[in-house]
């Protein structure tokens, strides 16, 4: 290995390489879950088991999060493009929340987990709506992670509705088209209250956003793997964070 043949590199132990600086742990991590329809065909199962077993693997990787500080975990679980699936798909899709949350809610109050959503929450339909509604109210007062689910989000979707409410403003006398600034577009997003995700992370190989924060990533760290969204585990998470750690952010700085 090149890095052997230069010894005024000093290689770093691998105890080093594999410990995790626990101040520099991102506070906002994003995941692109991709991958389940492929892990399910490739075991002969229908789609649906992919995404059964995607949604099992949510819950560990909430546990890893919480393990270590992360903030905020957003997780993408249905696009504004997703609705092109066939119905019978888009349907199990909109049951698995309640799925997810019949099984794990308890569990995620006890770990004092807060429950949000970004995306078009009205147009989904009644029984998902209420099944979040009811785990956002039960996990109002948690002040532990955030797991704000990306249900129905597009990116594009998101800053047409910033634009318009921003007009509408300005049309009520609230401020000038001078006064329109970065802040103004951010606080008129659904993450207003949140900081931009630090590490974006994808699974299953695929290197693009798909319509996915594509204002707030401006300065994101990006991470990829090929791994199956359910067989995303503990040790590749810890990885990510551990590629982050080494990351360089310059913001445009030197
Ligand atoms: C991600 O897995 C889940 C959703 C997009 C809802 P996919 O269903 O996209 O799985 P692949 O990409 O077809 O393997
Ligand atoms: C992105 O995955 C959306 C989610 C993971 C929810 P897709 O599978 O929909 O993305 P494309 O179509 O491959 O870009
Ligand atoms: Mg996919």
């Amino acid at each position: 290995m090149l890095i052997n043949k230069l010894p005024f590199l000093k290689k770093k132990s691998s105890e080093e390489i594999r410990t995790l600086k626990p101040d520099n742990i991102p506070e906002h991590v994003a995941i692109i879950m991709d991958g389940n329809g492929r892990w399910a065909k490739k075991r002969g199962l229908p789609r649906f088991a992919g995404h059964k077993e995607g949604m099992d693997n949510v819950k560990k990787v909430v546990k890893t999060a919480n393990k270590h500080g992360l903030k905020v975990l957003t997780l993408y679980a249905f696009s504004t493009e997703n609705w092109k699936r066939p119905k019978p798909e888009v349907d199990y899709l909109m049951k698995l929340p309640m799925d997810f949350l019949s099984t794990y809610l308890p569990e995620l109050i006890e770990e004092n987990v807060q429950i949000q959503t970004i995306g078009e929450f009205d147009l989904l339909p009644d029984h998902t709506k209420k099944a979040i509604q009811e785990a956002k109210d039960k996990t109002v007062k948690n002040n532990g992670l955030i797991l704000n689910i990306a249900l129905n989000y597009g990116s594009r979707y998101e800053l047409v509705q910033s634009i318009k409410k921003t007009v509408t403003d300005i049309q009520n006398g609230k401020y000038s088209v001078e006064e329109i600034d970065e802040n103004v577009i951010s606080d008129n997003l659904y993450t207003s209250h949140l900081k931009d995700p630090d590490l974006l992370i994808r699974t299953s190989g695929e290197i693009r956003l798909s319509n996915f924060l594509l204002w707030q990533s401006a300065y994101t760290e990006f991470w990829f793997t090929d791994a199956l969204w359910p067989d995303f585990s503990e040790a590749l998470f810890e990885q990510a964070l551990l590629d982050y750690q080494n990351r360089k952010r310059r913001f445009g700085g030197i």
